[in-house]
């Protein structure tokens, strides 16, 4: 359903944020906010900000915020339609009746039907586990020592032993085979007609974040192959983007994720209290669900089986969830083959235990590299040295690489001074590209290089856009102010230049600003979250006059700055090029009062 624009904003208008939060959350004032226990992670001391000004909610610690729909939407796990939906409610505002374009129908349906048939197919998975023919599988959960709770918890079923029960009955239903084909659930054959993919197996249904049912991955009773079947990728199942048991695991109070193999790990590590399992979905890891967990976590535990190819996948993760800005650690789960196992035979204590002394994940890339060496023979214990040092060439911050090669010295016995010399040697030789550049350049200019030198004046940059972002909407008097040096088309930054132009209009329009109606345009999550960290942006000595000026005019000069910067790099004539010439004379004189 489309709603239009003022709809939307008289809603939001009419729920007053610091009302609606106050529902969810403990809130105390603190100056000209609200403050209170974030919802979204865990934490001891209050750094979730309520403000009634700008009606948007920010989380210092998390970075999660928005305005009253995005509350809804990450609280309830509604999508923004139904956060409109209840927010009309609550404000006794009544919504025109749907009536959506051919092409949104067709768009949407197409989805809603697959969600619908994936949900109608849960429950009848359910429903045969629990009925007479469901019997050997529910022996074979209870084998596994699953309570009822937890079965009910993650929807498990059972796909019985007719090959075409779930066609019929999903056909019965009112399903045609045009859409049944594009479930996975089925095999559409010329002379056979329709079947199931999935027969005399336990099923587990995988959600997404939002509690939907996108596909399922269905285990043999007892021995046979392949021991697990799984949907292929439709149109809602994409493997590479999605985590079985995040759904659950987002609104876990503990400070990690912990990644397994296998549905059976995380099934049976939730039972045990460990409810921030997660498992991949019958595929490798992958980058983009690094990131999915960065959005929740800041640190993974790996708790891979303890075989061959556990360790395996371990390696192969961790550079990913590096790379993805996660910190990582490898639990081990000897003398056990997994986690599901592991519990069974130790217990949840003896599992804290383990997570309480998990290796980092350098110190267990290293461990694994020492099983090629032969540490008693002295070229063997040369060559793991040497193998150690480059790769300590990984940490490009100096103090980092310090902390680790303190660390390994310490655990293998080598004198500190020795491996680090060893590691600048190989900094300075010029191995590996990036990593070489970075330590050769610490010992010139004390730890920049030149990539992270631009690095930081570009977010310089992006900081200044937000800043002046957050004024304009806090005073609006400043627009006429600064009027004559900047408009939307100096913000660089992408996410900056959209919400100028909507600042911009705004206060054209209306001579008003209103930030969180701003974020009801942005349909990304991420995009909130960014957005609302933008007009939380603020500096300190904002009550004094001379330092706020002074403030502004750096701020408003290192805009420009960088804008004709940019534009001179895209000019392709003559005149262009005068232009931005006469404007760095002008910003010279560059002088905004308050
Ligand atoms: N897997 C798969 N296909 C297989 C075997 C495994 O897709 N033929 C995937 C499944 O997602 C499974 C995971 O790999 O959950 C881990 O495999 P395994 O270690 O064999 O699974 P367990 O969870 O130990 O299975 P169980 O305890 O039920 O034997
Ligand atoms: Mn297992």
């Amino acid at each position: 359903m489309y709603y239009p624009e003022e709809l939307i904003e008289e809603i939001r208008s009419r729920n007053d944020i610091v009302d609606v939060i106050s529902g969810y959350v403990k809130l105390q004032k603190k100056g000209a906010s609200y403050f209170g226990l974030c919802p979204f992670h865990n934490e001891k001391s209050p750094s979730f900000s309520v403000s009634g000004q700008k009606q948007m909610y920010y989380c210092f610690g998390c970075g999660a915020g928005g305005n009253v729909f995005t509350f809804l939407m990450e609280y309830e796990n509604y999508t923004f339609v139904e956060a409109v939906k209840a927010l009309a409610q609550r404000a006794g505002i009544t919504l025109p009746e749907a009536e959506p374009s051919a092409q949104e129908k067709k768009e949407a349906s197409l989805r809603q039907k697959l969600l619908e048939i994936n949900k109608l197919a849960a429950k009848y998975f359910y429903f045969q586990l629990t009925q007479p023919q469901g019997a050997a599988a529910r022996n074979y959960l209870e084998g596994r020592q699953l309570s009822h709770e937890t079965i009910v918890k993650f929807g498990l079923g059972y796909s019985n032993k007719f090959s075409n029960d779930l066609y019929q009955y999903l056909r019965s239903a009112g399903y045609d085979d045009y859409i049944l084909k594009e479930t996975g659930l089925v095999t559409l054959d010329e002379k056979r007609g329709g079947y199931d993919k999935f027969w005399n197996r336990v099923m587990f249904p995988i959600m997404d974040i939002n509690n939907r049912v996108i596909g399922f991955g269905g285990r043999v009773l007892g021995d046979g192959t392949p021991k697990y079947l799984n949907s292929p990728e439709t149109k809602l199942f994409d493997k590479s983007r999605n985590l079985y048991g995040l759904n659950l695991a987002r609104r876990s109070r503990r400070p990690n994720m912990i990644i397994c193999e296998g549905y059976m790990d995380v099934i049976s590590m939730h039972q045990a209290g460990f409810d921030n399992a997660v498992a991949s979905l019958g595929t490798a890891f992958t980058s983009p669900q690094a990131s999915l967990l960065k959005r929740y976590t800041d640190e993974v535990l790996l708790a891979y089986d303890s075989d061959g190819a556990g360790v395996k996948a371990a390696l192969r993760a961790i550079p990913m969830l590096k790379e993805a800005g996660l910190r990582s650690r490898v639990i081990s789960m000897k003398p056990y083959k997994d986690p599901d196992e592991f519990i069974k035979n130790l217990g949840t204590e003896a599992f804290e235990e383990r997570i309480a002394h998990a290796q980092n994940s350098f110190m267990f890339e290293i461990s694994v590299m020492e099983k090629d060496y032969d540490l008693n023979d002295p070229d063997g214990k040369t060559g793991f040295f040497n193998a150690i040092a480059k790769k300590l060439l990984e940490f490009n911050q100096e103090l980092e690489r310090k902390n680790y090669i303190e660390a390994v010295a310490r655990q293998y016995g080598i004198a500190f001074n020795d491996l680090n010399r060893l590691v600048n040697r190989y900094g300075l030789s010029g191995y590996g590209q990036n990593q070489t550049r970075a330590s050769a350049q610490d010992r010139s200019d004390g730890g920049q290089t030149g990539q992270k030198r631009r690095q930081e004046k570009e977010d310089a940059v992006v900081t200044a856009q937000k800043l002046l972002l957050t004024w304009l909407c806090e005073d609006t008097g400043l627009f006429d102010k600064i009027g004559d040096w900047i408009s939307p088309q100096d913000f660089t930054d992408g996410l900056c230049h959209e919400a100028a132009v909507c600042v911009f209009e705004e206060y054209e329009k209306k001579k008003t600003v209103t930030p969180a109606r701003i974020i009801s345009l942005f349909e990304d999550k991420e995009e909130h979250d960014a957005i609302a960290r933008a007009f939380n942006t603020t500096i300190r000595d904002e009550n004094d006059k001379a330092a706020r000026e002074k403030a502004i005019n750096e701020t408003v000069r290192r805009i420009k700055t960088a804008s004709l910067e940019h534009m001179s790099k895209n000019a392709r004539d003559i005149a262009t090029l005068q232009e931005i010439i006469r404007q760095r004379k002008a910003l010279q004189k560059l002088h905004i009062s308050l």
